[in-house]
């Protein structure tokens, strides 16, 4: 590694941080909590064999997750700087673990530009729900509904604008008043709105059969694919790879313990995917509907559920407030990442930069928007834009970027400077350094060497 971290030891004048624990964990899971939670793990989850899978899930969130959050925590808080400056600080300006930043700003940058596209048709199913547009419609109609939506050129494209404008809104206000504010409100809203869904799914004649199909361990339904789903799933969960831990690390104060964080924040976005699976399938069973995963369970699936529910215009408007409060707290998380780097590296200002990515973003984001419909011919490898620019990242830059932000940690950081930083300067006590240390020199990179060759096909 380059020149020692002599400078990020000391806590950095400065440096604007969270107010507190609390919002560190709202933060944090709120970047965490996202799309993923609600219409991935549950499905996954449930075809692989439910709590078997959930075994194993949670043993991957052990060996991968946490140490990558944790790794990627120190690195922003010892870093005290923007996903590249921070590398920049520990390693060197011309280290090769710069390499690690930049995929991250990348990835960040590229899930943003997809992201926004499906958490703008969240807003307009919100807009739906609102005018009871599912009410007496057939199944097949509401399918309809969704194709045209999406596949029609404007309206999606209008409502990602208006998302991603409500996200650069959050970031202009600033970390404090905007990211730590909007996170300290939305999180509780979540968690308020998700329990109520589940009281009202769990009541429902016949619920005990979804409740079996996410929790009935089936040991059988675990194929060696699912343990992989469960390792890549744990990693775009927890937001690892695309830089967002490193920022929000950097705004952590310097007494908090960082691997105390790690678990607080992968605890709440287990529960909160496993809260979102007993909403869903109690539900879904109880109308005679078959499961599914994505969009077409979230804006297909759900919306015929509701439709015939007591309660269900009520409901529905809630699902997807849920929807869009999920995404926006993880989009914020993700813009963060290129403005500080922007705003800090490149000397612009925070609302000229925020604008500036925010273009950009969602300029990419159109072409994502229309390849469900005016440019669904145009491919690259057989995948449209919005396909390859999931894969770039879940399966390719992600498990890399994550890859080296633990192997920076573990193997250019080193012990000493990894105690003193995960002790918080030696007020924290960790008796789990040494466990650390191996899991993240061997352990996680093999798991998600693992995943990789898996995702690339090659495994
Ligand atoms: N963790 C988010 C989810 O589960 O939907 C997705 C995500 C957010 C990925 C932020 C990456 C990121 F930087």
């Amino acid at each position: 590694m380059g020149s020692q971290p002599s400078a990020a030891v000391e806590n950095p004048s400065g440096r604007i941080s969270f107010s507190n624990r609390l919002s560190i964990i709202a933060v944090a899971a709120g970047s965490a909590i996202g799309l993923g939670n609600i219409w991935k793990f549950p499905y996954i989850a449930g075809v692989n064999g439910g709590a078997a899978f959930i075994v194993v899930y949670l043993a991957c969130i052990c060996i991968i997750g946490l140490p990558v959050l944790t790794s990627e925590f120190i690195i922003g808080r010892r870093g005290q700087k923007n996903v590249i400056g921070s590398y920049v600080r520990l390693a060197g300006k011309s280290s090769p673990w710069l390499t690690g930043g930049f995929i991250s700003l990348f990835c960040s940058a590229t899930i943003l530009s997809f992201y926004g596209v499906v958490a703008g048709w969240s807003l307009e199913y919100i807009v739906k729900a609102l005018t009871n547009s599912f009410a007496g419609k057939t199944p097949a109609e509401v399918g309809g509904l969704f194709g045209s939506f999406v596949s029609s050129p404007l309206k999606p494209i209008i409502w990602q604008l208006v998302f991603m404008g409500i996200t650069a809104a959050v970031i202009c206000a600033g970390v404090k008043k905007g990211i730590e504010r909007f996170s300290t409100v939305m999180m509780p809203l979540l968690l308020a709105i998700i329990v109520l869904l589940c009281i009202r799914s769990v009541t429902l004649p016949g619920a005990e059969n979804g409740i079996a199909f996410l929790f009935k361990p089936d040991f059988s339904k675990l194929s060696a694919a699912g343990m992989l789903d469960a390792l890549g799933h744990a990693f775009f969960t927890l937001s690892l790879g695309a830089g967002t831990m490193i920022t929000y690390g950097s705004y952590f104060n310097k007494k908090e313990g960082l691997a105390a964080t790690a678990v607080q924040v992968s605890v709440a976005d287990t529960v909160i995917a496993i809260l979102a699976g007993v909403a869903i399938f109690p539900a879904v069973f109880s109308f005679g509907l078959e499961p599914g995963a994505g969009p077409g369970l979230v804006f297909v699936t759900l919306p015929n559920v509701f439709a015939q529910m007591p309660g269900g215009y009520f409901f529905c408007i809630l699902f997807f407030v849920l929807i869009a409060v999920a995404a926006l707290t993880s989009s914020v998380s993700m813009l963060e990442v290129g403005v500080a780097y922007v705003t800090e590296d490149l000397g612009i200002d925070r609302v000229k930069a925020t604008l500036l990515l925010t273009f950009l973003i969602s300029f990419v984001g159109i072409f994502c928007s229309l390849s469900f419909g005016r440019l669904k011919e145009l491919t690259f490898f057989s995948k449209n834009v919005f396909d390859l620019a999931d894969f770039l990242v879940s399966n390719i830059g992600m498990p890399l970027a994550g890859m080296l932000s633990v192997l920076f940690v573990a193997w250019g950081l080193g012990r000493t400077n990894v105690e003193d930083e995960m002790s918080s300067g030696g007020s924290v006590p960790i008796g789990y350094l040494s466990a650390f240390m191996i899991v993240t020199k061997y352990l996680a990179p093999l798991g998600i060497a693992i995943v990789f060759l898996h995702s690339l096909g090659i495994i």
